[in-house]
């Protein structure tokens, strides 16, 4: 009896693993991930291989334990937001896509699905920076001050969002090009703070600035972010010469103004004189002799 027993048993088994490695079996890899990551806004990108498939995403920081994403768990789209999970920035972290069947009704290991590795990727050292916003300012006849806007990371910490520079912090350079209007020269700084003073200008010229983040402790690929629309000074930062170009303007207006009038009042006099000549001369012609 007991030897049947044992291979009832042993029977059952066999088809329990049966059925469900035949279920895992059909799920496949997902393929081409990879990390997308502007700002420090870090997204796991990949491509489904089958319709219906969920993926839980896991990752790992420096090789260490696989951590479950906890937003990203039994998902059916093909991308996860990890932006607030890589939380100590300058290290790698590696993740791993793993399929999964929509329909839960038994009972299987991770371990038993497939798998899908992305490479390593540290945000610190490889998250894109977007193009940068700033202001030109006029400080005297030779100096400008480029006022240059932190952009925002989508990391939220104690109430407060992130900006690069809160990120970067003494990592973040700025690269100020600018050119004198009508010369070809450009000049390049790199200034370490968002506020940069550019000085020994000629007073009374236009000069054009472009302004791009960067982080020279990076690889060279992710070093320099892209330029700035440029921004320029106005041409005449001397208020004498903009006020006589305004009194020019004046001048010409008003001296049309007076000859217009002149030439109305001229015409319409003219009009006038002929009219009354020509009735004096008809009462005088028709008056009786
Ligand atoms: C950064 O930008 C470059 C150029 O657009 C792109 O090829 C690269 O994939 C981006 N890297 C990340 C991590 O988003
Ligand atoms: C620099 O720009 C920021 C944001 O536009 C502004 O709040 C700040 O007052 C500016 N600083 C100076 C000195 O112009």
């Amino acid at each position: 009896m007991a030897p049947l027993k044992t291979v009832l048993y042993l029977g059952l088994c066999l088809s329990v693993w049966i059925i469900t490695t035949a279920d895992v079996n059909v799920l496949s890899k997902v393929e081409g991930v990879h990390w997308v990551s502007l700002d420090f806004k870090t997204i796991l990108n990949w491509t489904a291989t089958a319709a219906n498939d969920t993926y839980t995403v896991l990752y790992s920081e420096d090789g260490r334990e696989w951590n479950e994403s906890p937003d990203c768990i039994r998902v059916s789209e093909s991308e996860c937001d990890l932006s607030s999970y890589l939380e100590f920035f300058n290290r790698t972290f590696t993740a791993d896509i793993v399929t999964e069947p929509v329909t839960m009704d038994y009972e299987y290991g991770l371990e038993d699905l497939p798998h899908t590795y992305s490479l390593p990727f540290n945000p610190y050292t490889g998250s894109n920076i977007s193009a940068v916003k700033f202001t030109v300012e006029a400080l005297d006849d030779g100096r400008i001050i480029v006022n240059i806007t932190d952009p925002l990371t989508s990391i939220h910490r104690r109430g407060k969002q992130l900006s690069i520079r809160d990120v970067l912090k003494n990592d973040l350079k700025y690269k100020i090009s600018y050119y004198k209007s009508g010369s070809t020269g450009k000049r390049d700084i790199i200034s370490d703070s968002s506020m940069a003073e550019v000085s020994k200008l000629d007073a009374g010229q236009r000069y054009c600035f472009m302004v791009a983040a960067f982080i020279p402790s990076r690889p060279k690929a992710t070093r320099q972010g892209p330029w700035s629309i440029q921004q320029c000074t106005p041409r005449d930062s001397n208020v004498v010469e903009e006020l006589s170009t305004g009194a020019w303007v004046g001048i010409v207006f008003i001296l049309l103004t007076v000859l217009i009038i002149i030439i109305t009042v001229t015409v319409l006099c003219c009009r006038c004189c002929q009219q009354r000549n020509k009735s004096l001369h008809s009462s005088q012609s028709s008056a009786p002799i």
